[in-house]
């Protein structure tokens, strides 16, 4: 298969430009074209999980066969994961919070927490908490808890709200603020997000009926016996349940009630998000290598890693609300691919390492290391092309003649050719980059590039013949501090 393209663009205008990833001196056709049978293979594969959830050797923690069923989460439709039920729930939901709950504390860590945060972040911003509710629409603030076991950020944050409490009895707004915390937890016995909800809850309850606490449980639905402790509670408590449905591992479960919940307490487009979601997967579903963007995505970054050992990938958004997209894309990957065998019992002790960073910020950090260091990365560029809100600099100094020369652009003019004269200069020193292309900073085209990611790593682990949905890896540590917490607290 020859190709001439140095980029894919979908109908949206969201583009994989890959031109300083591919070509001489850098992933050749022929790399790609030798790679061509497991290509093929991995396609199927992929074809087989999304007809039938079935992937090749995947078991659940328990050690039995376990369905993969993220790429069904795009599709609403009767009896999948994602129905028109569910979603009139979460709306319905959206809206009992409206002009009514003053204050959500949404507690997860890892994959119940990292795509909350993604999704509060694109679409709040840093100054959610700072507007008004009409400002807000009329949702609530919402803070993050539980993504990690900090005692003086949770005293802060109990301090805070009920300091907001306070300074809404003395403006006599009404009698109660009004707290919904939102517990995510698959496993609904984690220690991070338990132990500080736990924290959290008492000591707002406590304040009754000056605060009012409700809690929202977000948790494997399974009844009876096999019912989390959470949803155990939930049923016993009276709140209200979603579901981690099975089929999803956290690091997956952003299109899934679990992340859909926070788009639903800050109000955010959840038909755009999957409507992204679903248009990405749809040009994804191509056996054409140099039509498929997420095949594409992870056939680049494998041969780069395997045969040109550039196996660290900076995930560098050039804006400030993506970072908490490049720390998601930290778990994706390395929780995916990070894999001490192959699916035969082989070491392989296969993975890519990923890095966080943000444009402009970290070019006055990292690119030193990006330009000079070893040649053992990728970097992997987000680009927004046209912003919402774009100020002109204006010539406010017209004496000083290096700031008068950049007045007149915008800020995303200035973002953009900082972000070029960074890829051109990697690429000057056979640096490998690439970049994907968001047209806008939206719910729609933020599920077109998660979901890409997602099924990109899936492509990857196909490749590279790990099983890219287990995380064996972190019942290690956990092995250890279960009984030292239970020695440590005499129980
Ligand atoms: O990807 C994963 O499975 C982990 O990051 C989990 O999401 C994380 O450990 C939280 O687990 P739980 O949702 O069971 O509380």
């Amino acid at each position: 298969m020859t190709n001439n393209q140095s980029s894919i663009t979908l109908k949206s205008g969201f583009s994989f430009e890959y031109a300083n990833l591919y070509g001489a001196k850098r992933v050749t056709e022929g790399d790609v074209a030798a790679l061509a049978g497991k290509i093929t293979e991995a396609h199927q594969a992929i074809e087989q999980m999304r007809a039938t959830g079935e992937v090749r050797g995947h078991l659940s923690k328990d050690g039995t066969p376990e369905k993969v069923l993220f790429s069904e989460l795009p599709y609403v439709a009767a009896g999948n994961l994602n129905c028109p039920e569910s979603i009139a729930k979460l709306k319905g939901f959206s809206q009992s919070l409206q002009n009514r709950v003053d204050a959500v504390v949404s507690f997860g860590i890892g994959g119940s927490y990292l795509g909350n945060k993604v999704l509060f972040d694109v679409h709040c911003g840093e100054f959610w908490n700072y507007k008004t509710q009409s400002e807000r629409n009329g949702y609530p603030k919402l803070y993050f808890s539980g993504n990690n076991i900090d005692a003086r950020r949770t005293a802060d944050l109990i301090e805070h709200l009920l300091a907001e409490a306070r300074l809404k009895a003395v403006h006599g707004q009404s009698d109660f603020y009004t707290v919904t915390l939102v517990v995510i937890s698959k496993s609904g016995a984690t220690l991070d997000t338990m132990s500080t909800f736990m924290v959290v809850y008492e000591a707002l309850r406590r304040q009754s009926p000056l605060v009012e606490v409700e809690v929202v449980a977000v948790t494997d639905p399974a009844e009876g016996e096999s019912a989390t402790l959470l949803k155990k509670l939930a049923d016993e408590q009276g709140w209200p349940t979603f579901r981690v449905p099975d089929g999803i591992g956290g690091r997956f479960s952003i299109f899934s009630e679990v992340g859909l919940i926070t788009a639903a307490c800050v109000g955010m487009d959840i038909d755009g998000f999957l409507a992204g979601a679903r248009d990405m997967d749809a040009a994804c579903q191509t056996a054409d290598v140099y039509e498929n963007p997420a095949m594409l995505n992870a056939v680049l970054k494998f041969i780069a890693s395997e045969k040109y050992g550039r196996d660290i990938e900076v995930l560098m958004p050039y804006a400030d609300y993506l970072k908490s997209t490049a720390e998601w894309y930290v778990q994706l990957l390395a929780e995916s691919l990070g894999k001490r065998t192959d699916r035969e019992g082989h070491e392989v002790f296969y993975g890519r390492t990923p890095i966080v960073a943000v444009g402009t910020t970290d070019m006055h950090a990292q690119t030193q290391l990006h330009q000079d260091g070893k040649k053992n990365k990728v970097v992997q560029f987000v680009k927004v092309s046209q912003w919402e809100k774009d100020a002109v600099i204006p010539d406010v100094f017209p004496t000083a003649s290096k700031l008068s020369e950049i007045s007149s652009l915008h800020l995303s003019q200035a973002l953009e050719v900082a972000r070029v004269a960074n890829a051109d200069a990697l690429v000057s020193d056979d640096r490998f980059n690439a970049t994907f292309v968001m047209p806008q900073l939206n719910a729609y085209h933020l599920g077109e590039l998660l979901y890409l990611l997602a099924l990109s790593v899936a492509y990857e682990g196909e490749l590279a013949n790990v099983d890219a949905f287990d995380q064996p890896g972190v019942e290690a540590y956990k092995r250890l501090m279960g009984p030292r917490l239970k020695e440590l607290s005499n129980k």
